[in-house]
């Protein structure tokens, strides 16, 4: 296993402590299976032949961020979208966040990140001060900070939209390479609820609302693909793009049967990608896949 990929999850485990058995982070989940049709427009640009191919197979596995199992969905967190699509050739992993966009660009920074966040042993929560320092050598984390001081509770896991954050380098038939980040987009729209209101719904609704929404039906995410400009960095997930780039709709997710959490014994990595899909140099993105390596093993040992 690699040092980096331990060093990380040693940092991570100590926002949260140990759960044996569980992810280090987004330790809660539940998932569910379906279908993924690829749009003609995805064409334009990638030769990927998942998007191709007709109806695809998908494993999803939607979770909170927090690495206790235990913790009630109505409390604060980032929420998580894995997708696993199976196409002819090979496995094309997605593994997206509710953020928009990441709070650090370096290895470094997310060490320093993570350890401004573990809770004191005093008080049992993270210290503000520590936080406040880090944000002040480090303000690239405002727009991340931001979006996550200002999220609500969401309604549902199928009404959040997810954000791959990082630029991936995508390539057409005739080798073009263009840079573009990925989202997926709820059909039902994005609806959030108070927190007295989500509280009040017990502290699992989010995996019940999935359990009894695919009990009577579908629930449907559109893939959308936000292609760079040319001054917009393919290795920095911390700065949002403007809302002009060009948007691509890639394709249509089905989510159709509620697995619970048996998806759970699934690795899902942000560089499992196909011919036509590449990582682009972003660190973080790099860093995530040792990480995770390092993280099943844990789990699943
Ligand atoms: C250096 C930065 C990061 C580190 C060290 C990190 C670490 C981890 C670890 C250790 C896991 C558990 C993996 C497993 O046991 O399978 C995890 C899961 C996850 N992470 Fe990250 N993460 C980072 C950044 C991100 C970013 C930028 C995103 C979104 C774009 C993200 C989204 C997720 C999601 C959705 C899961 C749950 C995947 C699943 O359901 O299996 N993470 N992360």
């Amino acid at each position: 296993m690699s040092e980096l990929g331990e060093h990380l999850v040693d940092a991570v485990t100590a926002l949260a402590g140990r759960h044996p058995g569980c992810r280090t982070l987004h330790a809660k989940g539940t998932g569910a299976t379906g279908t993924f049709v690829g749009a003609p427009e995805a064409r334009d640009l990638t030769r990927a032949s998942v998007f191709a191919a007709g109806p695809v197979e998908a494993t999803i596995r939607f979770s909170n961020g927090n690495g206790d199992p235990d913790r009630a969905d109505a409390l604060p967190d980032g929420r998580g979208m894995a997708v696993k699509l199976r196409g002819p050739d090979g496995t094309l992993d997605f593994v997206a966040l509710s953020l928009p966009v990441f709070f650090v660009r370096t290895v470094d920074a997310f060490l320093e990140f993570t350890a401004a966040r573990a809770p004191d042993p005093a008080t049992g929560a993270p210290d503000p001060e520590r936080i406040g320092l880090f944000v002040a050598e480090h303000p690239e984390a405002l727009p991340a900070l931001e979006a996550s001081l200002s999220a609500r509770p969401p309604a549902a896991y199928t009404s959040t939209a997810y954000h791959g954050i990082h630029a991936l380098r995508w390539l057409d038939a005739q080798d073009q390479a263009r840079f573009a980040r990925y989202h997926w987009l709820p059909a039902d729209g994005e609806h959030v609820l108070t927190d007295h209101e989500a509280a009040a719904l017990g502290p699992d609704y989010l995996c019940e609302r999935l359990g009894e929404r695919l009990a009577s039906g579908t629930a449907q995410f559109t893939l959308q693909a936000q292609v760079a400009g040319w001054d917009d960095d393919p290795t920095d997930p911390t700065v949002p793009w403007p809302d002009d780039r060009s948007l691509l709709t890639l394709g249509t997710l089905t989510l159709e049967t509620a697995t619970g959490d048996a998806s759970d014994t699934l690795v899902f990595d942000p560089t499992r990608l196909v011919d036509g899909v590449e990582a682009s140099d972003d660190e973080i993105l790099r860093a995530r896949a040792e990480a995770y390596a390092v993280s099943y093993e844990r789990r699943s040992s």
